[in-house]
């Protein structure tokens, strides 16, 4: 007995080491923490259960009968954030360069199957050099057993993946059905191929960091929901986003207390639209006064900047916010701002999350890069996941409302249940000047007819009230009402119940 605990002392120490001491504090140099380090400030003090530290890896080829290190390179097990079970592993880059073995993958499938047995959360911290070369065929296996739980916990737990060091090949693939992917900037990448194999195909010569760093992917690609300075901030910012997320799908997002009245007046919003309907104005300040002590968790903030998504609480229990930003193309919708959308309302759509939508849109982008990239396919995802959704859906148009974009924006036709306007907002097939210019090219040499017909038709349509006269808007309000409105209106759907007819699954334009 005494014999069998010291062994397991030894394999213990021998697992906590990881790939050494060398390796650690080499890492540590560079503000780099080790897999358990992260853990641990990502977890409720004391709050960690690592389970199957004493696997190995069982690879025989190329001298590796030789190199076993306990926990084979990835530290895994449960615990809670804020007292709040999750799931967790964390990859150890010390340790074979964090690579991805059978064994290691099948300590990340254990904790998997048992997040989606209890409805937990999932969090990979993802730190690998991809799939273990030595052990060929077993490691690729090893991925699509993860692949394949990644698909089967959709949409049941939430999953999410903090890449923190490499991640390459179709490594990537597992974060990528994930629901977010958060990177560190700096010390993450992840590509499909690195820059040396770019080189030979392509001939392009690009860094590690430029092909697939935290800036690349939060920017151009919109692989990355959010990056983060250091291992520190990403981990404690992950613990602030685990708060606005539900178990699983069938319960409810937490709820929190606040001291910020649900009745706050915000006079200042009465004159957020400006006067003239060209001028651009923030609605990131709209989303900020009315959320809950003004926190708003924006996610893909740098990425199709005209529109805006993110999480906030109202009267203590968490939303998604959708808004178009007049600020950047003047919140028109265009690819990349579709796709951004579409995928976020289906999250909070799958997590119980109600869906706020602030809409000032001029309408979808016109233009051959858009239509040859496929906007037509592209918007309809958008227009398909407001669709289908059927949590809460709260829409608040501030000013422009035009053409197809007023339908997508979870306008009352998609079975929108409380929209609101502004006395700002404008609700038509398109702006006054384009509708002119087609109803009367006739008269295209005469300005002042040009003018007369102009004013009459921004007479009949620059206002909520062609839609309020419908049904299709069911309250015109002051902006500085709008919390209080928003709170009422979360308090009467909350038990809100709706289902879509059977299907297998619906067959979404990807
Ligand atoms: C086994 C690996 C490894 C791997 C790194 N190591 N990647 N061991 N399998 N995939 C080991 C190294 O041999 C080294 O061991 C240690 O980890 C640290 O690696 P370094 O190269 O010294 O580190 P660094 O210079 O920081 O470079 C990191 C790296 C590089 C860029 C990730 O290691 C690298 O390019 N690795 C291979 C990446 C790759 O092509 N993976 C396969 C992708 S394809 P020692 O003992 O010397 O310290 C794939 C298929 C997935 O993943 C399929 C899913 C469908």
């Amino acid at each position: 007995m005494r014999e069998i605990i010291q062994v397991l002392e030894e394999k213990r120490e021998a697992a906590r080491s990881g790939g050494g001491k060398a390796r650690l504090e080499s890492r540590h140099l560079r503000g780099i923490l080790s897999a358990r380090e992260r853990i641990e400030l990502l977890l409720d003090e004391g709050s960690f259960e690592e389970w199957d530290m004493f696997v190995e890896h069982r690879c025989a080829d190329f001298g590796m009968e030789e190199r076993r290190v306990p926990g084979d390179g990835v530290v895994t097990g449960h615990g809670t954030i804020n007292g709040r079970s999750v799931f967790v592993f964390s990859q150890d880059f010390t340790v074979f360069g964090g690579s991805l073995s059978e064994s290691h993958a099948w300590k990340i499938c254990k904790v998997m199957d048992h997040a989606i047995k209890v409805g937990a959360p999932v969090i990979g911290l993802n730190d690998s050099g991809g799939a273990r070369i030595q052990e060929g065929v077993a490691s690729l296996a090893g991925y699509a057993e993860v692949f394949q739980r990644n698909v089967s916990a959709s949409g049941v737990v939430p999953q999410i993946s903090m890449i923190m060091g490499p991640c390459a090949g179709g490594a990537v693939y597992s974060p990528a059905m994930t629901d977010f992917i958060f990177m560190v900037k700096g010390s993450a990448y992840m590509y499909v191929t690195g820059p040396e194999v770019v080189k030979t195909v392509t001939r392009e010569e690009v860094t590690h960091e430029d092909l697939g760093g935290a800036q690349t992917h939060s920017v151009r690609s919109g692989v990355c929901d959010r990056s983060f300075e250091n291992d520190v901030e990403a981990l404690l910012m992950l613990r602030r986003f685990m708060s606005f997320l539900p178990a699983n799908n069938r319960k409810k997002a937490p709820f929190r207390a606040t001291d910020d009245p649900p009745s706050r007046i915000e006079p200042s919003l009465d004159s957020l639209v400006p006067d003239h309907p060209n001028k651009p104005y923030d609605m990131r300040e709209l989303i900020v006064k009315i959320a809950d002590d003004s926190e708003f968790f924006e996610l893909k903030p740098d990425y199709a900047k005209n529109l805006l998504i993110g999480l906030a609480r109202i009267r203590g229990n968490p939303v998604g916010i959708v808004a178009n930003q007049p600020l950047v193309l003047a919140g028109c919708l265009d690819i990349d701002s579709s796709i951004k959308a579409a995928r976020f309302v289906r999250f909070c759509d799958s997590f119980n999350i109600p869906i706020i939508t602030f809409v000032d849109v001029p309408g979808f982008m016109p233009g051959t890069v858009q239509e040859y990239g496929g906007i037509i396919r592209h918007g309809a995802k958008l227009l398909y996941a407001f669709a289908e959704a059927t949590v809460p859906k709260i829409t608040l148009i501030t000013r422009k409302a035009y053409g197809g974009a007023y339908d997508v924006m979870s306008s009352k036709h998609l079975r929108g249940d409380i929209n609101l306007a502004w006395p700002s907002a404008e609700i038509a097939v398109m702006g006054a000047k384009g509708a002119v210019e087609i109803l009367h090219k006739k008269d295209a040499a005469d300005p002042a007819k040009i003018e007369e017909h102009t004013e009459a038709y921004a007479h009949a349509f620059s206002n909520p009230l062609a839609a309020a006269r419908r049904g299709f808007i069911d309250d015109i309000i002051m902006p500085r009402d709008t919390r209080a409105r928003l709170c009422r209106a979360l308090s009467m759907l909350r038990e809100k119940s709706l289902e879509n007819p059977w299907k297998k699954h619906g067959n979404i334009p990807l």
